[in-house]
């Protein structure tokens, strides 16, 4: 689609068509005690948000000010794309490796946000 071209995050083409990207952020409520399941977790994650139309990026971020929040940053092409992974593969992509008898976290509440500006670094030269 944009082969060859910047990565998502530096295209630059929020709002060309008149449309934005959104940010989808879930934050997840993991006691210290459950930090390194959630993280195995995620290290053997399914991947297939990768692969959904419209997925433009996904961090995991790990809290470092002494909040127990770790936040799964993803951000879509617009709120369609986002509502058809939640409503078909993003099953798949909860199911993880291994039992798991509880969840990690004990608590998730997403965040919209649309995007209004992005810049990465100034290329040198
Ligand atoms: C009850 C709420 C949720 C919990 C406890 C949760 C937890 C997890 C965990 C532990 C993983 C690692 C894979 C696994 O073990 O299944 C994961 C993957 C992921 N989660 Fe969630 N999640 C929740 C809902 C959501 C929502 C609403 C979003 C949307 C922003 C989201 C975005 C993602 C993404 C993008 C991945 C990576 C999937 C992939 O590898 O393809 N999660 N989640």
């Amino acid at each position: 689609m944009t082969a060859g071209g910047p990565p998502p995050g530096l295209s630059g083409h929020v709002g060309q068509d008149g449309s934005m990207s959104i940010v989808k952020i879930n934050v997840l409520t993991v006691p210290a005690e459950q930090r390194e399941v959630l993280e195995k977790r995620f290290a053997s994650r399914a991947g297939v948000v990768e692969n959904s139309d419209g997925f433009e990026w996904f961090e995991l971020l790990r809290p470092v000010d002494g909040t127990d929040d770790y936040l799964v940053y993803t951000r879509w092409r617009d709120e369609a794309a986002f509502q058809a992974w939640m409503e078909g593969p993003m099953k798949q992509a909860h199911q993880g490796g291994g039992d798991r008898p509880q969840p990690a976290a004990t608590g998730s509440t997403v965040w919209t946000f649309e995007v209004l500006q992005q810049t990465g670094p100034k290329s040198e030269g």
